[in-house]
């Protein structure tokens, strides 16, 4: 996006993080990180378009933020109609679990448990999760971080290798057969059936 910017004249963009921003010595800060962070705010929008009463606005992302954007809009005083948006919107019913059971595990795990206990094996991390928990969320509960976007099973940024124990996947869309194979899940739509899960992060 910088980079079209730098091309396009009339295209000006402000960059914002959904996520806190990190510490100067956190390995996952880049160059690019900027002091702004959560959902852009009218004092901000106000600012960066000063005529914004009078332009449509189009949105895309996820819901929450989609609907804290369209509040802040409205408090602008932008008309609802001026406002168009494109939902991030997964399909239900396409639930699986990930692909193969490993080496050391029963083939029989239709059965669901109530909480798994969730190991991130590169940092080194382990946190109890309930079944209604995902494993982007017990990532951030532990502290671990893992890129996401949409949190709606779509954009695939959530990737993760699971490498011991199963998940049951609300969607897998962004996932290829060829992933799931070698054990790939996305964090963002997986829930524990097993006692225990090691995730590759
Ligand atoms: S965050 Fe987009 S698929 Fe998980």
């Amino acid at each position: 996006m910088t980079s079209l910017a730098n091309r396009i004249e009339n295209l000006h963009v402000l960059t914002y993080f959904s996520q806190s921003k990190l510490s100067a010595s956190d390995p996952a800060r880049s160059a690019r990180w900027q002091e702004k962070s959560g959902y852009i705010n009218a004092d901000d929008l106000s600012a960066f378009v000063p005529d914004l009463r009078s332009l449509p606005v189009f949105l895309c992302g996820p819901d929450p933020m989609m609907q804290a954007v369209r509040k802040t809009l409205v408090s602008l005083g932008l008309p609802n109609e001026q406002i168009s948006t494109e939902e991030f919107v997964s399909p239900r019913g396409n639930t699986s679990t990930n692909a193969q059971p490993t080496a050391n595990e029963p083939t029989n795990v239709q059965s669901a448990v109530s909480e798994s206990t969730v190991t991130f094996g590169t940092s080194n991390q382990t946190i109890d999760i309930d079944a209604s928990t995902t494993i982007l969320e017990a990532a951030e509960q532990a502290g671990v971080t893992l890129p996401w976007e949409c949190r709606a099973g779509i954009c695939g940024q959530c990737k993760v290798r699971c490498t011991t124990g199963r998940v049951r996947m609300d969607s897998r869309d962004a996932l290829t057969k060829a992933e799931e194979e070698k054990g790939f899940i996305l964090a963002c739509q997986s829930h524990p059936i097993t006692d225990s899960i090691t995730i590759e992060a």
